[in-house]
């Protein structure tokens, strides 16, 4: 019988190792994919940036002595995944790890957020990775060998305003990592999910244009090389999860025992947030349950103005 925790034993040396990273040409996969090449693995980099990720690539190929490979590809394009997961076995081989690491977030109060971004979000934070996870799990079982790497979040662990959406998508990214370990570990398959709090990427300039999001959790920053350190020590290993940095991990546990608690220490730290919905539908009088008060707001662009 086949020692299947030997096998995967064998990722923890990475060297020749074929490495699929999503969301590779910046942040997060970006810096993983430079940690993966310094420990020696084949890098294969997908996002939509082809110029980047041709970047990205030259530079692993600096860092590992050995080819690397881009694909772009947007992930919420499940056609474009099925053909290029083909041409990716074809050209490069079948792969021992994936990292999905492509998403974006919209820091946006709930009742603001756009129908049409809500989709959007699910079907690249959600959809996308689960088919891309689908196909690579199926090739691994048929190996009984490899590893898949969910990017998730705090976000899912510790809920804050303007961020449902977002923390949604995030959930469902650890409902179906759960599962689907329960599912692979028979297999000797690992399945690990990343929850970062707050790192320094463009992420936020995309989720967050007018910074006040950024700005409430700006002490808790991170840097993405300490992600994808952290995240790179977990290949070859059945780690059920890990959070970056170690502290959010107990802040969460924390959270889940006392929420009530947690809701009103969440509500401190955001204080003073007001829908733009609520603002206009309003008039001159502002929500004021979380301390808002200038009523000047609701004639501006800027829904989160109002003084602490
Ligand atoms: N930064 C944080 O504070 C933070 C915290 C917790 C979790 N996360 C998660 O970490 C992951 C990486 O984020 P990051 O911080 O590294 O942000 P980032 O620097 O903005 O990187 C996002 C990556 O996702 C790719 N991407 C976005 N939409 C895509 C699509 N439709 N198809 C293919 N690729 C797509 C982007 O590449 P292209 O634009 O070239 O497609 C980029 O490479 C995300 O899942 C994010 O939700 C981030």
């Amino acid at each position: 019988m086949m020692n299947l925790s030997s096998r995967l034993k064998e990722l923890r040396d990475l060297k020749n190792r074929i490495v699929l990273i999503t969301g590779a040409s910046s942040g997060i996969g970006q810096a993983t994919a430079f940690e993966v090449a310094r420990r020696g693995a084949i890098v294969v980099l997908v996002a939509r940036n082809e110029l980047k990720l041709n970047q990205v690539a030259q530079q692993c190929m600096l860092y590992s002595g050995r080819p690397a490979f881009a694909f772009a590809l947007d992930v919420a394009d499940a056609d474009a995944i099925d053909k290029t997961l083909t041409k990716i076995r074809h050209e490069v081989g079948a792969v021992d790890v994936v990292i999905n690491a492509a998403g974006f977030g919209d820091m946006e109060p709930a009742v603001d957020t756009d129908p049409e971004v809500t989709e959007r979000m699910f079907s690249v934070n959600v959809l996308g990775l689960i088919y891309i996870t689908r196909q690579l799990a199926g090739e691994m079982i048929d190996k009984h060998y490899g590893a898949i790497i969910n990017i998730a979040s705090v976000a899912a662990k510790i809920p804050t305003p303007k961020a449902a959406v977002y923390t949604a998508t995030k959930t469902a990214v650890l409902g179906y990592s759960d599962v689907l370990r329960q599912e692979l570990r028979p297999f000797g398959i690992q399945v690990t999910t990343v929850n970062p709090g707050p790192v320094a990427t463009n992420f936020f300039n995309v989720a967050d244009q007018d910074g006040d999001y950024l700005a409430r959790v700006a002490n808790f920053t991170v840097t993405p090389q300490l992600v994808a350190e952290r995240l790179v020590d977990t290949i070859g290993y059945h780690v059920r999860e890990i959070t970056v940095p170690r502290y959010f991990a107990a802040a969460a546990v924390a959270y889940h025992l006392f929420p009530t608690m947690g809701d009103f220490v969440i509500d401190q730290l955001f204080k003073s947030r007001t829908p733009k919905h609520v603002e206009l539908s309003n008039g001159d009088q502002s929500d004021d349950e979380n301390g808002a008060e200038d009523n000047s707001a609701a004639d501006t662009d800027d829904p989160t103005e109002a003084p602490e």
